[in-house]
């Protein structure tokens, strides 16, 4: 039961979904980097047609470099507790993704809110990946306020980033229902299954919608 696919939607082949020209990527991740690896992971077997150039991360303690370590993949640590505002931060953010030549940006659990030094440098070439159907349950904790709103389905969602917090144009959607004993935990475990799907077809949608 736990790895059905319940819906996502839209719903696309792999020949819609297949990219011309390999997509420079730029990876922001916080914390365990699950989505990261499913990006890595759907490059590695060709199913998307990209690089992942670069990851930042914020939190010298995430998990994700371990896994940007094993897949070779370069890391940029930046603390955002070094940087005195937000822009300042933004701002050496864009500096290493422009030294790797990055085209595109993946917030892939991304905890920090971003300002429009980053959406600046790359207009509406920022994908972020949310644990709800959005528009429902922005910001933080969303797993835990869909278990208190005592929804029956909830899910995840990629969209392109703009100023206001997981707002801007909705790429892909994937739902999941709510058990009666659920925890937050497993919840989030189950909407992640889905997550490392949308992400990949995601990331593929943005790109070719700008490039169309
Ligand atoms: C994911 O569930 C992602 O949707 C969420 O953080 C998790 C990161 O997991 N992002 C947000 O809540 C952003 N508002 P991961 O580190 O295993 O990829």
């Amino acid at each position: 039961m736990t790895n059905s696919t319940y819906l996502i939607s839209p719903s696309l082949t792999k020949e819609q979904l297949q990219l011309e020209n390999t997509v420079r990527l730029g990876v922001m991740a916080s914390g365990s980097g699950s989505n990261f690896e499913a990006i890595a992971q759907a490059i590695n077997e060709g199913r998307l047609n990209a690089k992942i150039e670069v990851l930042i991360y914020n939190n010298p303690n995430a998990k994700v470099k371990e896994r940007a370590d094993r897949l070779n993949i370069p890391t940029v640590l930046l603390n955002h507790k070094d940087y005195k505002t937000r822009k300042a931060f933004d701002k050496a953010i864009v500096k290493v993704f422009q030294t790797h030549q990055v085209q595109w940006v993946v917030m892939a659990g991304w905890m920090r809110i971003i300002t429009q030094e980053l959406l600046n440098a790359y207009p509406q070439k920022v994908i972020n990946i949310h644990p709800s159907i959005l528009p429902s349950f922005k910001g933080i904790n969303a797993v835990e306020q869909s278990l208190e709103a005592k929804v029956k389905v909830t899910g995840c969602t990629v969209h392109l980033v703009d100023l206001e917090v997981d707002s801007g144009l909705i790429l892909i959607q994937a739902v999941v229902p709510i058990f009666p004993d659920d925890t937050a935990d497993s919840l989030h475990d189950r909407i992640q299954i889905q997550e490392h799907r949308i992400i990949v077809d995601g990331i593929a949608l943005a790109v070719k919608k700008v490039d169309s």
